[in-house]
């Protein structure tokens, strides 16, 4: 089956959709005898529940995943077991503290402040087209970096500089894809040879590790120094990290990989639901009024100044503006697919049998356009379809919206990445109309994040210029 593969690779997603929906929602992908290509891939809601939540203890991501993922070393996304707790407990506990919300909030503000209205006021004079895909990567790579290494790039700045590990990732998850169709025997001798994907996935690596260990030893400096590691005024999730893996023998690279993923989690994620919601609310215009309209009355704007701070206990009322982003997310998950490989023969809910270290792959972008789990109208944008009789947002189980991941492995970021998004969403939409430039190409890219292959190129103005 390799070769219907590599013919429809510019299109893999909808490609794999279109299959998996021929099938009933699983399907047993054969490649080349010795490849070691062989998998299951299914976006089948009830098998889903089953990988994720109720046999989860039966499903690790397993070796495979970490062989292609290596450049995430012993990070939160590579590991199973004992050191997956040992993260994801370390995560939430940092993530959850009151004072992280309060550093989400000024961080995210400044960089609209400093960098995102600055910049796009700039590019507007100018009269250029604005590739807004490029700018939102800046914004949450500097956001990112500013919340985990507390560290600010400024790569969204007026010369939008080139910073090598800002585009770093966009490179790492393209040949993260190329090795999910390669036997590994040819994506290793790739490898070793530096050539095509490969040569750019040791450059990523190599700028990622300039970048990062950088960032370590200042703060391990500060802590010799006598420094508090976690004072009442500064939380840093830096500093918590630090302390909470101080023991750790290999603690340096551990820290690299522990941060390095939080970045890659954050950064390509929350960047590329912005990019598909302007387009898709610039090609639904009645969408992009209602949620005008929401903030104008939800927020008050009208009374108050345009361009005010809005904070995230205000964003939590904009209700509208949040089915629009899940809308988003349901018909573009940024992250595609998922792993999953059992210890123990089992067998799907949907009758298939799976013998012990079977490939399995969850192709969470299918899930959402499948028409017997969406209806009729699963491939429209439709905002409303999230708005509960009560006004409320309508809950949707996450096997069935699976783009934060389900069960026990869910995204930690998920609250904080629609703060961010509705911050930077309101921002826009009420000093901008967001105009699609004409003839502009869009596709998903083939990459293991669904960014846009060719960025979304936009027009801006002024809305109350
Ligand atoms: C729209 C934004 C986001 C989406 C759609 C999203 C989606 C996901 C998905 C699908 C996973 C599972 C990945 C896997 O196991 O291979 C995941 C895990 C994770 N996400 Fe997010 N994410 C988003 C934003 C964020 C942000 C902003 C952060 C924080 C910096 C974050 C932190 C994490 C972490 C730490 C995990 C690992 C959880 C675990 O394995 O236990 N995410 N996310």
């Amino acid at each position: 089956m390799l070769p219907a593969v590599l013919q429809n690779f510019s299109q893999l997603h909808d490609y794999a959709t279109a299959v998996l929906n021929e099938c009933g929602g699983t399907f047993e992908f054969k490649g080349p005898r010795f490849a070691n290509l062989d998998m299951v891939c299914t976006c089948d809601p009830s098998n889903i529940h089953h990988i994720m939540s109720k046999n989860f203890p039966n499903y690790p991501k397993g070796p495979e995943f970490r062989k292609m993922f290596d450049i995430l070393g012993d990070g939160i996304f590579n590991s199973d077991s004992e050191l997956w707790e040992l993260h994801r407990k370390t995560t939430m506990a940092l993530m959850n503290h009151a004072k992280f919300h309060k550093v989400l909030e000024r961080t995210v503000w400044d960089k609209i402040e400093n960098g995102l209205l600055p910049v796009l006021d700039y590019l507007i004079q100018k009269g250029n087209a604005i590739d807004l895909q490029e700018i939102f990567q800046r914004f949450t790579f500097d956001s990112t970096c500013k919340l985990v290494l507390d560290y600010d790039p400024c790569s969204l700045s007026i010369d939008l500089p080139y910073i090598p590990c800002e585009k770093a990732f966009t490179d790492t998850a393209k040949a993260l894809l190329h090795r999910h169709i390669l036997p590994e025997s040819l994506w290793k001798l790739e490898k070793w040879l530096g050539i095509a994907q490969e040569k750019k996935l040791a450059k990523a690596w190599e700028a990622f590790d300039q970048f990062i260990y950088p960032c370590i030893p200042l703060v391990k400096d500060q802590e010799s120094n006598g420094t508090k590691l976690q004072d009442d005024v500064d939380f840093s999730l830096l500093t918590g990290f630090l302390k909470a893996y101080k023991g750790k023998s290999d603690s340096r690279d551990f820290m690299r990989d522990t941060l390095l993923s939080l970045i890659f989690a954050g950064r390509d994620t929350t960047s590329t639901t912005l990019t598909w919601f302007f387009w898709l609310i610039a090609s639904n215009p009645l969408v992009e009024i209602k949620i005008l309209e929401e903030i104008e009355t939800k927020l008050h704007v009208k009374e108050t100044k345009q361009d005010r701070f809005f904070n995230a206990e205000e964003s939590r009322k904009l209700v509208y503006l949040h089915g629009a982003l899940c809308e988003t997310l349901r018909l573009y998950p940024p992250v595609a697919l998922e792993h999953k490989s059992p210890i123990r023969p089992d067998i799907l809910p949907s009758g298939h049998h799976i013998p012990k270290n079977t490939r399995i792959i969850l192709v969470l972008y299918s899930t959402g356009r499948m028409e017997r789990i969406w209806g009729k109208d699963c491939l429209e944008f439709k905002p409303e379809r999230w708005i509960s009789e009560h006004g409320g947002i309508k809950h949707e189980p996450s096997f069935k919206f699976p783009a934060f991941n389900a069960g026990p492995r869910t995204c930690i970021g998920k609250e904080m990445s629609f703060v961010q998004m509705k911050m930077v969403v309101a921002t826009i939409i009420l000093n901008y109309h967001v105009q699609v430039v004409e003839s502009h190409s869009v596709s998903p890219s083939d990459s293991i994040i669904i960014q846009m292959k060719h960025g979304l190129k936009v027009r801006l103005s002024k809305r109350h210029a």
